[in-house]
C-alpha cells in the first residue's frame, strides 16, 4: 500500500468489533508515528495509550450516563484502544529558549507563539498514526476532546501544560454497523476549489 492508497482508503471508522489489538501493535504504530517533523526537532509530542481499563476510564470521564443513552455511535465505545497525542507546551518554550532559537523570542512564554507548534506537531503525529492504522488494515477515528481535555488530563496524570487536540480510536472495524457522520454527506470539494495557483 502506498501513502496515496492509505489517504484514499481512509474513512473515519465509528464502530468496532470487541477484539483486542495484538501484542505490540500499538507500540509499533507509535514508534513509527513519532517520526513526523517537529518544530526545532523538539520531539515534544507524547502519546497517552489506553486499552482495557484505560478505555473504560476514558469513556467514564468523557461520556456521562445520560449522554450515553442516545449516543449516535455506540460502536465507538467498543474500540479496544484509544491514543491521545499530547503536545508538551513547556518543551517547545524551553527548546526555543536555547541559543540557536533565542532570536525567535518564542522561548519567553507560550503566549509569544503566533502558532502553537505543540498542536501542529500533535496533529502531524495524529495523521501519521491514522495512515499507519489504515496500512495495517485496521480502522480508526479521530474525534474531538471538546470540553473534556482538562478532565482527561487529570484522570490520567498528564503533566500540566500538555495540550491535546483529540483522541484516536483504533481497532477492527465492525463493517455491518458503520454509521457515517452527517458531515460525510458534504462530499469532497473539487481540486479547483482548493488549489490556488500563483494567486488566490
Ligand atoms: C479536528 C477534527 C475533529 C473531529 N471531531 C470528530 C468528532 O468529534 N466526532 C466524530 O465522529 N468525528 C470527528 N471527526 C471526523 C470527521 O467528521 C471526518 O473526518 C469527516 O467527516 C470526513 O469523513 P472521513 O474521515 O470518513 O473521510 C473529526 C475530524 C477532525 C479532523
Amino acid at each position: 500500500m502506498t501513502v496515496a492508497d492509505a489517504l484514499h482508503d481512509r474513512r473515519s471508522c465509528r464502530s468496532f468489533i470487541d477484539r483486542p489489538l495484538g501484542p505490540g501493535i500499538l507500540d509499533n504504530l507509535i514508534d513509527k508515528a513519532r517520526r513526523t517533523p517537529t518544530a526545532g526537532n523538539c520531539q515534544g509530542v507524547e502519546f497517552l495509550v489506553l486499552e482495557g481499563d484505560g478505555v473504560t476510564a476514558y469513556w467514564d470521564t468523557t461520556l456521562s450516563a445520560a449522554r450515553r443513552v442516545n449516543f449516535p455511535w455506540p460502536g465507538l465505545l467498543s474500540a479496544p484502544a484509544l491514543v491521545i497525542p499530547w503536545g508538551l507546551t513547556g518543551r517547545y518554550v524551553a527548546r526555543y529558549a536555547e541559543d540557536d532559537k533565542t532570536q525567535t523570542g518564542l522561548g519567553d512564554s507560550s503566549e509569544a507563539w503566533p502558532v502553537p507548534y505543540w498542536l501542529t506537531d500533535a496533529a502531524f503525529a495524529a495523521m501519521a498514526l491514522q495512515l499507519l492504522v489504515v496500512e495495517l488494515g485496521l480502522g480508526c477515528c479521530f474525534f474531538g476532546l471538546f470540553e473534556h481535555e482538562e478532565a482527561v488530563a487529570k484522570r490520567f496524570g498528564v503533566p500540566d501544560g500538555a495540550r491535546a487536540l483529540g483522541s484516536i480510536a483504533i481497532g477492527y472495524p465492525d463493517e455491518r454497523a458503520q454509521r457515517p457522520s452527517g458531515s460525510v454527506d458534504r462530499g469532497r470539494r473539487p481540486l479547483s476549489g482548493v488549489l490556488h495557483r500563483n494567486s488566490w
